[in-house]
């Protein structure tokens, strides 16, 4: 009888060599916004104890951290545009580095998801086309929540001054001591607004009438970035299967394979695909898999989006992956590779959505890694909030 013990990892435990940067084995920390930043969106010590705490990783991404204060929309969320950010994130990396990880910024621009409660001029959310997401709500500073905005559509000099936006937010990305940027283009946000017909109405170049005219925005960020700091170090992600943010276009399948192949003349350091479905999706048609990005992007690959350990070890061992992003499993479980490599059990949860934004240590560096767990349980069963003076009882 007893719980049958859970696999040991093998094919995400081999090494791989990420361009020029040698990782340790295939497991990507997922990009995951905890707004543990202060109100003014700087980063904070708890930061790099928690990204410390995962230095075990293959390559960690950072959370979404916002290029401009045009890009905000979500609180204590960190961004990578002042110099006091900038000072603040040489803190986190420097501790990731001392610990032997790699760790790239996920560079974030919120879009039509943003609301003009996160600007001091009372300013809109900024897209392609003045139209709002549909349902839900927006989580405002002040911790109430409200519905959606309808965005400003952006002019075209507007379009130029955030692709400059980009570049400042890598080249400071970089002096802050990053591997590299991840170009955050999934999920709704701004750049996967102009991918994507639902949220792309503009009839000008940047607008619906092709498939060029939607990546344009794109690619002048990629053409950008790849300008001002080495191509190997830029990664961009897509979410080509997901629904979040009233997302989903009827020609996706036609469209991100377009824009993949299109990546593929970079040199990009990888392509990170949310192919799982574990983060909504909009069943416009069948989704896409990590194969069919394979065929027209040659370059590194991510997979990402509800992976359990047996599932990544079957991608990578089939080579439709180079990598694997974990987010959610990786909350609870700092040490999660060791855990994966060693076939140990893994932590709830247990705070689940209640702690995944919270702005405290409580969900966030309050996990403990199994070697703590098993110190823990070996240690006296004195009252240790009682002290020497509860031993002295008990002796
Ligand atoms: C708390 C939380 C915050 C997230 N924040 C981001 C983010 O800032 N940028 C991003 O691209 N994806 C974000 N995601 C999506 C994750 O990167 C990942 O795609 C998703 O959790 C699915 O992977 P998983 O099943 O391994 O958790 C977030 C997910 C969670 C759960």
């Amino acid at each position: 009888m007893g719980s049958v013990a859970p696999p040991k990892a093998e094919a995400l435990m081999t090494k791989f060599k990420l361009r020029d940067l040698d990782l340790p084995n295939r497991m990507v920390l997922a990009p995951m916004t905890r707004g543990r930043g202060t109100a003014a969106h700087v980063p904070t010590p708890m930061m790099a104890d928690y990204y410390t705490a995962r230095a075990a990783g293959g390559l960690l991404i950072t959370e979404g951290t916002f290029i401009s204060p045009a890009a905000i929309g979500w609180a204590n969320a960190p961004e990578i545009y002042s110099d006091a950010a900038v000072a603040a994130w040489k803190d986190v990396t420097a501790a990731v580095h001392a610990a032997g990880g790699r760790i790239f910024c996920q560079l974030w621009h919120t879009g039509r998801a943003s609301h003009s409660a996160f600007r001091g001029d009372g300013s809109l959310g900024v897209a392609p086309s003045a139209v709002a997401i549909r349902d839900g709500s927006v989580h405002l500073p002040d911790g109430t929540k409200a519905p959606y905005e309808v965005p400003h559509a952006m002019s075209v000099a507007e379009i130029q001054a955030t692709v400059g936006d980009y570049v400042k937010a890598a080249t400071n990305a970089m002096a802050a001591g990053f591997d590299g940027v991840e170009i955050h283009s999934a999920n709704g946000y701004l750049l996967d607004e102009f991918l994507q017909t639902h949220t792309n109405k503009r009839t000008d170049e940047y607008g619906a009438g092709s498939l060029e005219n939607r990546f344009r925005f794109l690619k002048e960020v990629v053409t950008a970035v790849t300008g001002a700091i080495p191509a190997h170090r830029v990664g961009v992600r897509f979410s080509p299967n997901g629904v979040f943010n009233d997302m989903g276009t009827p020609d996706f399948r036609a469209a991100y394979t377009y824009f993949a192949g299109q990546l593929d003349a970079f040199g990009l350091a990888y392509l990170h695909v949310m192919d799982g479905l574990a983060f909504g999706f909009h069943k416009l048609g069948e989704p896409m898999t990590l194969p069919e990005f394979r065929a027209v992007f040659s370059g590194p690959l991510i997979g990402n989006c509800g992976y359990t350990l047996e599932a990544g070890e079957a991608a990578v061992a089939a080579g439709d992956a180079d990598l694997i992003a974990y987010g959610r499993p990786w909350i609870a479980n700092p040490d999660l590779p060791t855990r994966f490599a060693d076939g140990l059990p893994l932590n709830a949860d247990e705070g689940g959505m209640a702690t995944w934004y919270t702005h405290d240590a409580e969900g966030y560096t309050t996990y403990p890694t199994a070697a703590e767990a098993a110190a823990a349980k070996t240690e006296p069963t004195v009252d240790r909030a009682e002290g020497p003076a509860a031993a002295a009882k008990v002796l």
